[in-house]
């Protein structure tokens, strides 16, 4: 039981967040936009504009939380993985103000914490449970065996899945970060073009070929028509969309029969995409699983989805000393 400071900043999202005894009651997220025009994050400048937010962004979700700075009584961060010069930022911060308040430092794992959002509001899953985290960096399928014991059964060996649209996106012109705009855009097109779904014999995923054969499907189009993207924009995205969503859930419901688990939640990013939604839903049916989707604010990142597992590493004595440091590659298990 205690009230946690917790701090996100792994990539372009300044996020901090008030969690009481396992309660999310603020959750403040300031995105940056100026990444748009390079046409995709540039670490340096993510590391340069945590530094001008995280205060202002700290002090708003006190504010918001309706409590006072003396009643924090622990920190939490994001130790990785992610951006090593963003992460640096939030951690460099927790451990000031851990230090100032002497209270205790919290470090937690991101895709951990993409996991636990699901915790944040009824209905929770019931454990054990598999979840299928899908965002820009990552795309793994997690068996979830209690809050803190997780085992990664399957994930990408090259892209993940939000960089699959992205980078898909980005072929046809499409501002970044382009997954946002392939949903809605897709939502007045079909699935007419078909790209090969890769099929891997193991419970892993692959997204490279999808990108290569989006590229020379493109690149052959347009030489026969230059208008090809402009007047097929709508079922290119619709076709991109459904090859990527397939491929995530061949994987995962393959993941369900091997482990007899009905319990599946999906989370990340790429989690707020409606074909992914609706299509879980539809598994599920067939399946007969409890399907768990989180609200799309808990599906992108937020500091919230960090309080929530630092709030259970808070019950079991699970803290950093002040030398801990980030780390760009830290593994979930
Ligand atoms: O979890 P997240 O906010 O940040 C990372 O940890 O990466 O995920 C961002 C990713 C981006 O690649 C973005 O294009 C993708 O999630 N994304 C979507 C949708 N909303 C966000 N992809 C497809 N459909 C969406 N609706
Ligand atoms: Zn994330």
């Amino acid at each position: 039981m205690a009230i946690i400071l917790a701090i996100e900043t792994s990539c372009d999202d300044t996020s901090a967040a008030v969690v009481k005894d396992g309660k999310v009651l603020s959750n403040i997220v300031s995105t940056q936009m100026m990444h748009i025009e390079y046409g995709g994050v540039v670490p340096e400048v993510a590391s340069r504009a945590h530094l001008q937010k995280i205060v202002p962004v700290v002090n708003e979700a006190i504010l918001a939380s309706g409590l006072d700075k003396n009643n924090i009584e622990a920190v939490a961060f994001t130790k990785g993985p992610g951006l090593l010069g963003s992460l640096l930022v939030g951690v460099s911060f927790a451990k000031a103000y851990a230090l100032a308040k002497n209270i205790p430092l919290i470090e937690v794992n991101h895709l951990a914490a993409h996991v636990l959002a699901h915790f944040a509001q009824p209905p929770y899953p019931t454990f054990p449970f598999l979840c299928l985290t899908v965002s820009g960096g990552h795309t793994q399928i997690v068996q979830v065996n209690n809050y803190l014991e997780m085992n990664i059964l399957g994930q990408t060996l090259d892209d993940a899945a939000g960089e699959a649209f992205d980078k898909a996106g980005k072929m046809m012109g499409l501002p970044y970060p382009a997954g946002p705009l392939i949903d809605q855009l897709a939502a007045s097109g079909n699935p007419i073009f078909n790209f090969p779904q890769p099929k891997l014999a193991d419970l892993n995923y692959s997204f490279s070929g999808i990108k290569t054969s989006i590229l020379y499907f493109l690149k052959k189009e347009k030489e026969k028509n230059p208008g090809f993207v402009e007047e097929n924009l709508n079922d290119m995205c619709a076709s991109i969309q459904e090859t990527i969503v397939r491929t995530l859930l061949y994987q995962l419901e393959k993941a369900a029969h091997l482990t007899g688990i009905k319990e599946i939640a999906i989370a990340g990013g790429v989690s707020a995409n409606r074909r992914l939604r609706t299509l879980l839903q539809e598994k599920a049916k067939a399946n007969h699983w409890n399907a768990y989707v989180p609200d799309i604010a808990l599906c992108t990142d937020n500091a919230g989805m960090i309080g929530i597992v630092a709030h259970y590493k808070y019950e079991k004595g699970e803290f950093s000393n002040q030398d801990v440091s980030p780390s760009a590659r830290f593994p979930l298990s």
